[in-house]
């Protein structure tokens, strides 16, 4: 896979003008958005079918944890969208996962990630909800359940990214929000790492926020991510 397809821009603003004007200006150089839950409630699924339209790959994090019934419809609903990529939340089970993945078969182009641990979670964190496991443990262990109800991969922080891929086999995707820019402040992200880092650790694909939406020159900060997976 080229570098510019492994790099998913997260569009995290509340209008769709604001989220245009980032594509607009990311031209042709970014292929892949991921709309979250602050853009999708703000401005509706318009703005998914805008991108689509405009040929972008879109990666809808719905992060559904809900009965089955509900996260098939949902994911029912992604697909007709057009979506690429949703993702369901590996802390609801087998059955949640399953329901997702049986869902999304009726959308070829649609695969379905489980959301591991929340990279802002640390141990103490999980320890506060009652899981008293490491974060490594259980991030591969909910990574394994995610396998095997069928979903295509998994979202993990760059730092599970290499025990993950070698848990999942060569062909599962690993999707890696949570990295910083050499240099950049790490923000709230609890278990960072640099983009570069994650791909050669055997990440599929990384989400760039604000490195890049925020930038003053939004396709020279792409393109600084873009090189730096090569350089
Ligand atoms: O920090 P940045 O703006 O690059 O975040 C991009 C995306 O990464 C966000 O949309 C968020 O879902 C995800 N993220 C995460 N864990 C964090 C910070 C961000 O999963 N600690």
């Amino acid at each position: 896979m080229e570098p510019t397809s492994r790099i998913i821009v997260a569009l995290d603003c509340d209008k769709r003008e604001t989220a245009f004007a980032v594509a607009e200006r990311l031209g042709d150089e970014c292929r892949f958005y991921k709309v979250g839950l602050e853009l999708l409630t703000a401005a509706g699924p318009d703005v998914v079918k805008g991108l689509v339209s405009r040929g972008k790959e879109v990666f809808l994090d719905l992060k559904l944890f809900e009965i089955p019934n509900s996260v098939a419809g949902a994911v029912r609903a992604a697909g007709a969208l057009g979506v690429s990529m949703v993702t369901v939340h590996g802390m609801g089970g087998g059955t949640i996962m399953s329901a997702a993945v049986e869902a999304a078969r009726d959308f070829p182009g649609l695969r379905v990630l489980a959301l591991t641990v929340v990279t802002s979670m640390t141990d103490a964190d999980l320890a506060d909800v009652g899981v008293g496991d490491r974060m490594d443990r259980q991030v591969l262990r909910l990574a394994r359940l995610a396998r095997k109800s069928g979903c295509h991969g998994v979202i993990a922080s760059p730092q599970e990214v290499a025990a993950l891929r070698s848990a999942l086999g060569p062909d599962a995707l690993i999707v890696t929000p949570g990295v910083a820019l050499p240099g950049e402040s790490p923000a709230e992200h609890a278990r960072p790492g640099t983009p570069r880092a994650a791909i050669a650790d055997g990440a599929s694909h990384v989400v760039v926020g604000r490195a890049v939406t925020r930038a003053a020159d939004p396709a020279a900060a792409f393109r600084h991510v873009r090189d730096s997976l090569t350089s």
